[in-house]
C-alpha cells in the first residue's frame, strides 16, 4: 500500500526530532501502522535549517498554506507553537480535510473546544499526545488504557523547567534567579519562561488531563495557577524537615461540589515516588477508583522523546483514517454529545492542608493568641516546629502544618495572624498534599 503523506508545519527541536525518529524507525514503523508514513512537505521560514534536516527527500516551502492546502497531505504535524498562527493553520488543515497532530497545549487548553467541533464535524482526528508531558503517554493512558475507572484525580509534575529549577536549589543551594538562567541555557524553558515558572505550561496539560479525565469542555481560564517564583530557600529546607520535599504540581480532582482545577508549589511527603522525580523529568499521578494509583514517569520535553508522541499520533490517524468516525476514539475519551457542565470549583473552595511559616515575637501567649485564630476557624493543627531565634534575635520562625480545610478559611486565619501586633511581615502559605 503506498504511504500515507505527512506536512510538517515547523521543523524546529521537535520537527527535527520527528523528522529524525519517522526516518530511523520507518521499517519497524510500517509493520506497525500498516504501510508507511512519510514526511512530503515540510513548511519553515527558516528554509536553510529544512534543507539541512531533510536533506532533499521534502518539498520545502516557507508559507505554511503550501502545505495545509496541498491535496496529496493527508496528516498535518503542527509544531509552530503559539496561538494564533497555529491555531489559523490547524483549522485550515481541519477545513481541508486533513487530520492534525500537534504538540501545542497552549493552543488546546485555550481553543481545543473549537478545534475538535470543527475536526468533528470534518471526520478527522486531532491528536496530541505530545502536547502533556512529552514522551510520556499519558493522554493514551487517561483515555484509553484506564476507560474502565472513574477517575478520581490527577497529581503531575508537568513542567520539567520548574522541576529542574526546584531540584537545583533544594541539592545545591542555589537562589532561584540563578537556577532560572541555567534552565534557559539549557534549553528547556518556553519561549516565554513566565510560562514555565508562573505554572502556565503546567496550567494548559492540566486543563487537557482534567477534561479527559472527568469529561468535560476544556476550561483553562478556571485554572488557579501560582508559580515557583515566590519559593525561598528557607522553605524547602523547613519543608526537608519535617519530611517533605517542594514541587510544582497540577492538581485535578473530582469533588461532590465541582473539580478542583490547580496548579501551585506543593508539600509532598519525601517518601512519595513522585517526590523523587528530579531535574526535567516529568510525572503524572493517576488515581482511578478501580485500578487504584498509576504512575506515569519519563522526559516531558526534548526532541525525540516529544516525536515519540507525536509519531505514535501519526501511527495511530494511519491505522483509523478509515474507520467511521463514530467509532474512533473520542478526543476527550468521552463522547462528544456526553461531556458534562461540572462546575470547576474557585480556588477559595479548594480542600486541601497548609504549611505556614510565620515570624514571631518569642514570649508567652503569641502561640496561644496563633492558635486561637486557627481554632476559631476550626482549622486544626498537624504538627509545629518552633526554630530557635538567632543570637541577639527576639524573633523566631513558627511553621505549622494544618489537617484538611477550605481555602477560604485558611485566607481567613492568615489575614488574622498577620493582624497581631506579634507577627512581623507576612505568612508563607504553600499547600500540602499527602496524595495517598
Ligand atoms: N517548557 C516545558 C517544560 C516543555 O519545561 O516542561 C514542553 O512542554
Amino acid at each position: 500500500m503506498k504511504p500515507i503523506n505527512v506536512g510538517l508545519l515547523g521543523i524546529g527541536t521537535v520537527g527535527g526530532g520527528t523528522w529524525d525518529v519517522l526516518a530511523r524507525n520507518q521499517e519497524e514503523i510500517t509493520r506497525r501502522a500498516g504501510r508507511g508514513i512519510v514526511i512530503t512537505a515540510v513548511a519553515d521560514k527558516d528554509q536553510a535549517r529544512a534543507r539541512k534536516i531533510t536533506g532533499g527527500k521534502a518539498r520545502l516551502s516557507a508559507d505554511a498554506n503550501d502545505v495545509v492546502g496541498d491535496p496529496d497531505i493527508d496528516i498535518v504535524i503542527e509544531l509552530i507553537g503559539g496561538y494564533t498562527v497555529a491555531k489559523e493553520f490547524v483549522l485550515k488543515a481541519i477545513a481541508n480535510g486533513k487530520h492534525v497532530v500537534t504538540a501545542n497545549k497552549a493552543l488546546l487548553a485555550t481553543h481545543g473546544n473549537e478545534i475538535f467541533a470543527a475536526a468533528q464535524k470534518k471526520g478527522v482526528m486531532v491528536g496530541f499526545e505530545a502536547a502533556v508531558a512529552g514522551g510520556i503517554p499519558i493522554i493514551k493512558a487517561l483515555r484509553e488504557g484506564l476507560t474502565a475507572n472513574r477517575i478520581e484525580w490527577i497529581a503531575g509534575i508537568i513542567n520539567g523547567t520548574s522541576n529542574f529549577i526546584l531540584t537545583e536549589m533544594r541539592d545545591k543551594g542555589l537562589a532561584f534567579d540563578a537556577v532560572l538562567k541555567e534552565a534557559q541555557r539549557l534549553g528547556y524553558a518556553e519561549a516565554d519562561p513566565a510560562f514555565d515558572i508562573e505554572g502556565v505550561d503546567a496550567a494548559h496539560k492540566l486543563t487537557i488531563m482534567s477534561a479527559i479525565a472527568f469529561g468535560v469542555p476544556m476550561q483553562f481560564e478556571k485554572a488557579y495557577t501560582e508559580g515557583i517564583a515566590r519559593l525561598t530557600q528557607q522553605d524547602i529546607r523547613y519543608a526537608e524537615e519535617l519530611g517533605y520535599r517542594i514541587k510544582l504540581l497540577g492538581i485535578t480532582r473530582r469533588t461532590p461540589e465541582g473539580i478542583e482545577l490547580r496548579v501551585h508549589p506543593t508539600l509532598i511527603p519525601a517518601k512519595r515516588l513522585i517526590a523523587n522525580v528530579e531535574g526535567v523529568m516529568n510525572a503524572v499521578l493517576v488515581k482511578g477508583d478501580a485500578v487504584g494509583a498509576t504512575m506515569y514517569y519519563g522526559a516531558g520535553a526534548g526532541a525525540e522523546p516529544t516525536a515519540s508522541a507525536v509519531v505514535a499520533d501519526l501511527v495511530d490517524i494511519t491505522r483509523l483514517h478509515t474507520a467511521d468516525p463514530d467509532n474512533r476514539v473520542p478526543h476527550l475519551a468521552f463522547q462528544p454529545d456526553q461531556l458534562a457542565g461540572t462546575r470547576i470549583l474557585p480556588m477559595d473552595e479548594v480542600t486541601t492542608s497548609y504549611y505556614l511559616r510565620m515570624r514571631v515575637v518569642d514570649r508567652p501567649g503569641v502561640l496561644a493568641d496563633v492558635t486561637r485564630i486557627l481554632a476559631d476557624l476550626s482549622i486544626s493543627i498537624d504538627a509545629m516546629v518552633q526554630k530557635e531565634p538567632g543570637a541577639g534575635e527576639e524573633q523566631v520562625d513558627i511553621i505549622m502544618l494544618t489537617h484538611q480545610t477550605r481555602e477560604r478559611q485558611i485566607n481567613a486565619a492568615i489575614a488574622k495572624i498577620e493582624a497581631l501586633p506579634v507577627v512581623t511581615g507576612k505568612v508563607t502559605r504553600i499547600r500540602l498534599e499527602e496524595l495517598n
